[in-house]
């Protein structure tokens, strides 16, 4: 089989490309090694940034985002027992942020992949990619046992942190820089209503704390906790009771608590491959860069490379003209470490180091004191958290 654009991974950033390089008349195939119940089991964060709405709108799959999505214009600071609103509309001249599950955006792109009748691939196996270091690049996979091969011009390598793509690369071409945080976000999701309207980022002596959402009816709770904590020793009511200490006293009694239908821990990393272009061989998303959740960027930050990457095929494919292909990598790169340093200094800000003297406790309640107190360095926290142009 011969495809245009092959793109491996059928997360956000593999059907967001497909996706609109569909629409502009690419051929590609998508080929995911788990299957359709497996990707949309999993569940991800969910707020995302003007730019992004806009990238799923482009893509024709806005309706049910702006159905149900609920558009916030601010965050709370929580530190001191007091919630501090940072006007992120005000402070961003009118751009705001969209609260709208990730899992809620990859089921929309694999429906209208699937209504569009393109090819997408579930449960491949021995997923291998092959020549992207010439202009005859293919992908093996194989199938209900049968060996599979697929020849394209590129390889859009959507695959994850874990994917085969990057791992593909040799070392000698690759440069990674890695910071891994001493601590992880024990997550909880519940159909109980949101405790606030806005989101709630906690800094408290006892861990970090975050109240985000899915829906009126559906809430999300993380708290910081040890990297190697072990999840069954965490009851619902446990994790209940530690999130009210971590939370200012109104906030704590407006806390709707009930049972988890999901609990997990995950690590905090802060993760960048580079360069994101190797021959006919093009990383996106998780595939080349991991942020902290802390300042909701890793959803976004596919989309920014797919903004990049999907305008750069279609400009190949109208002009045969390498131009934007050969820039993706830089441009990409720029916007991934801006966002990369803003959730680096969220996280920085907000979670207590475990070895960290008091030193640095007060560095961390001074900055939050002058974010207060002033609008430049609240201006700066909006604008990144909106999302910095493209
Ligand atoms: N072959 C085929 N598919 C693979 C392979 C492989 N060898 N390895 C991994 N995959 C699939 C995974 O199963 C997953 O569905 O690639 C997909 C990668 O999707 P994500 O990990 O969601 O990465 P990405 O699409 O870049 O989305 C980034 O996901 O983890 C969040 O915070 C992150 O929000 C960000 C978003
Ligand atoms: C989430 O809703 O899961 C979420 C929101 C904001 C973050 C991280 C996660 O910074």
């Amino acid at each position: 089989m011969r495809v245009q654009v092959a793109i491996i991974g059928a997360g956000p950033s593999g059907l967001l490309l497909g996706q609109l390089l569909n629409r502009a008349g690419i051929e590609t195939i998508v080929i995911e090694n788990k299957s359709q119940d497996y990707v949309l089991g999993r569940i991800r964060a969910g707020v995302l940034e003007q730019g992004t709405v806009e990238l799923l709108e482009q893509a024709g799959v806005g309706a049910r985002v702006h159905a149900e999505g609920l558009v916030h214009h601010g965050i709370e600071l929580c530190f001191g027992g007091a919630r501090h609103r940072i006007d992120l509309n005000g402070l961003s001249g009118g751009k705001n942020v969209t609260v709208y599950g990730q899992t809620e955006v990859t089921r929309d792109l694999m429906n209208a992949r699937q209504e569009a009748g393109a090819t997408l691939i579930f449960c491949a196996e021995q997923v291998s990619v092959h020549g992207f270091d010439t202009a005859k690049p293919s992908v093996r996979y194989v199938k209900d046992g049968v060996q599979n091969e697929i020849h394209c011009d590129f390889i859009a390598g959507c695959d994850g942190f874990h994917g085969v793509c990057r791992q593909s690369v040799p070392t000698s071409a690759i440069t990674t820089h890695e910071r891994v945080y001493p601590f992880g976000w024990l997550g909880v999701l519940s159909d109980t209503p949101p405790v606030s309207d806005e989101l709630i980022y906690a800094r408290h002596e006892r861990g970090f704390a975050l109240c985000s959402m899915r829906s009126r009816s559906r809430s999300r709770y993380y708290i910081q906790c040890a990297v190697d904590e072990k999840l069954d020793t965490w009851s619902d009511q446990a994790f209940w009771d530690e999130l009210r200490r971590r939370l200012d006293e109104k906030a704590a009694d407006m806390l709707v608590t009930g049972p988890s239908i999901e609990k997990s821990i995950a690590p905090l990393r802060s993760f960048v491959a580079e360069p994101m272009r190797f021959g006919t061989l093009f990383l996106a998303g998780d595939a080349a860069h991991i942020v902290p959740p802390t300042g909701a960027k890793g959803l976004n930050l596919a989309a920014s490379d797919v903004h990049y990457l999907s305008s750069a095929f279609i400009e190949f494919y109208e002009s045969r003209k390498p131009g934007a292909l050969d820039t993706y990598s830089n441009k990409s790169l720029r916007r991934v470490w801006m966002a990369e340093r803003f959730s680096w200094w969220m996280t920085s800000l907000m979670h207590k180091f475990p070895d960290a003297g008091s030193f640095t406790e007060n560095m961390q309640l001074a900055e939050l004191e002058y974010l207060l107190g002033s609008e430049a360095a609240s201006t700066a926290l909006a604008e990144n958290y909106v999302g910095l142009p493209f």
